[in-house]
């Protein structure tokens, strides 16, 4: 199917709300192509742009994109700071376009390993759109879940000191307050492209229950059929939480 016809397909009253993407690929893409791993990140951004596009059109509400993991860092210097630098450039280049779609871009992860220097650079592109009212997308940067979640418990115990009571309040439902994503619905649909069947530290708390889709392609790839396609696989499936129906 192509793109018009997959879009007339999509049902609107059965939309994720909130959709996480492991962009995953872009080094075996680059080496199917006899490139150097930084062209594959490249075409990889492209893919994302394409991504973004997307979101908007169908109004998506949310949209989590995994672009550097807080393990990345073990990966060469050469390769690592490329990254740094794309990440700084797409989101300076792409800012004035997400703005005028009315995009809220935000940057979820740690600020560790980077510096003030970098990091005002990259948010300070990202908070004149934090006012827009459409697409929230979040940019899992230096991001790792398990980090999160000890963040998390720092931000309790502080918040603690004045309010005790608030250790004894904890529940499930309210410790996703702690986390980056606080205030936003955990993810329904996770996908991750290039085939590896795992969630490689990503939104580890908030996807007990979203469901998963394993495309075979690698990210530079993965174009707006294949969201569609992925997006009406979502929409074909049941959700049941651990629940049964009574008959
Ligand atoms: C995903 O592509 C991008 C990042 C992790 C930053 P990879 O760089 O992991 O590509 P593969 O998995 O080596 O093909
Ligand atoms: C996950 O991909 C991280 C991002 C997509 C940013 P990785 O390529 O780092 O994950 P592993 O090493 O295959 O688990
Ligand atoms: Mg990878």
């Amino acid at each position: 199917m192509d793109y018009k016809e997959l879009i007339e397909k999509l049902d609107q009253a059965r939309m994720p709300h909130h959709v996480g993407i492991i962009m995953d690929g872009n080094g075996r893409w680059a080496k199917a192509h006899n490139r150097p791993r930084l062209f594959g990140h490249r075409a990889g951004a492209k893919a994302t742009r394409t991504a973004v596009e997307l979101a908007v059109e169908i109004k998506l509400e949310v949209l989590t994109l995994y672009a550097f993991s807080t393990e990345n860092w073990s990966r060469p210097k050469k390769e690592v700071d490329g990254l740094l630098k794309l990440v700084k450039e797409k989101l300076y280049d792409e800012m004035p376009v997400l703005h005028n779609n009315n995009v809220s871009v935000h940057r979820i992860g740690s600020n560790m390993n980077l510096s003030d220097e970098y990091l005002n650079e990259i948010d300070s592109s990202m908070s004149t759109t934090h006012n827009n009212s459409g697409l929230r997308l979040n940019i899992a940067f230096n991001y790792g879940g398990r980090l999160e979640v000890i963040d998390g418990i720092k931000k309790l115990y502080a918040k603690a000191e004045l309010n005790p009571e608030l250790i004894q309040e904890l529940t499930p439902e309210n410790f996703g307050d702690y986390l980056y994503t606080a205030g936003l619905p955990d993810p329904d649909f996770i996908i991750r492209t290039s085939g590896e069947s795992r969630m490689s530290n990503f939104l580890l708390w908030q996807s007990a229950y979203s469901e998963i889709l394993i495309s075979p392609l690698y990210w530079p790839d993965f174009d707006k059929v294949a969201f569609l396609s992925a997006l009406l696989d979502y929409q074909n499936r049941k959700r049941r939480f651990g629940g049964v129906k009574a008959k």
